[in-house]
């Protein structure tokens, strides 16, 4: 499925120029380049035109169709695709009933590769090109991972879980061994194209301290690394939290006291967090990855998405899987909405669709690269329906304005919507039967 070097991609192009308000349908921030034709070089965007490129450019015409930026998913476990949809757990019985028991067999290289190359193939086509993932404890699933990553070009982020107890035997590391893992897998990977490393304790209560100084370490000598783990998702884990931490002031201050947060810190959920947690991690800059069908299907809690705004902390869009239900991104914009709508917030589409796209690439220090059409940036891009059978159809006929139309698009369309994935100007996904004219 390769593409050649010189193409135009003909549709109706939307991206963003900056963060919209929100909850205002109107913003200048939104780009619409409706019937335009995206010119990609090689790797690269390098601008946009109404008028149809000349000859030296393969035309590939996707008019009537929506163009976006790739999609930009800052917190999905690749091992979890096997318990997407596990019924009747909160968090922590989740995790030991069925997640645990699955991750074990990441241990095998042969399942490490199979898995990780299905679970890419799986987000290339639901339209994500960029994601910070969790793999397993095991350094295979590592190198599987980002060998998988780097056959597909695709923008991945992801590290050595660490886990040294409170975990099944066959899951847990030790300090040692996992902190020589780490640094081969840093020398290995770390800057390798599109790749970046990330330290990547579990969650705290999977971490004994002696490992938490140990990741706070790795952070401390190699600049540039990033961060992930989970905060304050469920109740029962933040009293779990508290009765091993007693020393922090909260389940964030954990993370704090070894030196895990920066700029580069992806922490998963943070529902139960205070006024001075989102001080903190407003202070260093670290993110909040928004998990919100997670969120609902564990039964967490709802995310504070006005709160996390009104401290200035970052926040980028997440599907967790397999707590949260779909690797679709559009999906979890649908459900961030719904939660919002519980809390007492109306998102616009805009500030949905900018989380998942330019505003996740920016959290991560990667915006200029990823999550635009903008000349310059990476040529990771999705070809959309705007409309998928007679309901959708006509509803897209009636809307009127394009809020409304991206709008109800975000609420009824999924990965079926999708008919092509382009990552670094390659052809990585396309729909059965969904060959563009050309
Ligand atoms: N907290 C610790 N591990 C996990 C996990 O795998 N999924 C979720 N949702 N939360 C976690
Ligand atoms: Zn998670």
């Amino acid at each position: 499925m390769n593409s050649p070097q010189r193409i135009a991609l003909r549709g109706d192009l939307l991206d963003f120029v900056d963060r919209p308000a929100r909850a205002e349908p109107e913003s200048p921030a939104v780009r619409f380049r409706p019937d335009h034709w995206l010119l990609i070089d090689g790797e690269r965007i390098v601008g946009a035109q109404a008028k149809a490129p000349d000859e030296g450019w393969t035309r590939i015409d996707h008019g009537g169709k929506l163009i976006l930026p790739g999609f930009v998913d800052t917190h999905v476990h690749s091992p979890q695709l096997d318990v997407i949809g596990s019924w009747g757990a909160e968090l922590l019985d989740w995790l030991e009933t069925y997640t645990f028991p699955s991750e074990q067999r990441f241990s095998d290289p042969g399942q490490a590769q199979r898995g990780s190359n299905a679970f890419l193939d799986a987000l290339l086509a639901h339209g994500t090109t960029s994601a910070v993932v969790f793999p397993t404890v095991h350094k295979v699933s590592v190198d599987a991972l980002f060998e998988a990553a780097q056959a597909r070009g695709m923008r991945v982020i992801t590290g050595k879980v660490l886990m040294d107890r409170h975990a099944p035997e066959a899951l847990r590391d030790d300090v040692d061994g996992a902190e020589a893992d780490c640094e081969a897998l840093i020398a290995r990977w770390h800057g390798r194209g599109r790749l970046a490393y990330a330290v990547t304790p579990r969650f705290a209560p999977t971490s004994s301290d002696a490992q938490l100084a140990m990741a706070g370490g790795l952070l401390a000598r190699h600049r540039g690394l990033y961060m992930q783990t989970h905060v304050a998702e469920n109740r029962a884990e933040v009293q779990w939290v508290a009765e091993l931490f007693p020393q922090a002031r909260s389940y964030l201050d954990v993370y704090e006291r070894f030196g895990l947060l920066d700029e580069r810190a992806v922490l998963a959920h943070g529902i139960w967090l205070d006024d001075a947690d989102r001080a903190l991690l407003h202070e260093r800059g670290a993110q909040i990855a928004h998990s919100p069908t997670s969120n609902l299907f564990l039964g967490s809690g709802l995310f504070g998405w006005a709160e996390a705004e009104q401290a200035e902390v970052a926040i980028s869009l997440a599907s967790d899987v397999g707590g949260g239900t779909s690797l679709s991104m559009i999906r979890t914009m649908a459900a961030a909405y719904q939660v919002q709508a519980l809390a007492g917030t109306k998102l616009s589409a805009w500030a949905l669709l900018h989380t998942a796209t330019r505003g996740g690439a920016q959290a991560l220090g990667l915006k200029h690269e990823i999550g635009s059409l903008e000349a310059g940036a990476s040529a990771d891009v999705c070809v959309w329906d705007w409309a998928v059978g007679p309901l959708a159809q006509r509803r897209q006929q009636i809307a009127s304005r394009l809020h409304e139309k991206v709008f109800a698009w975000l609420t009824l369309a999924d990965e079926r919507y999708l008919v092509e994935t382009y990552v670094v100007g390659q052809v990585r996904y396309r729909r059965a039967g969904g060959e563009p004219g050309r």
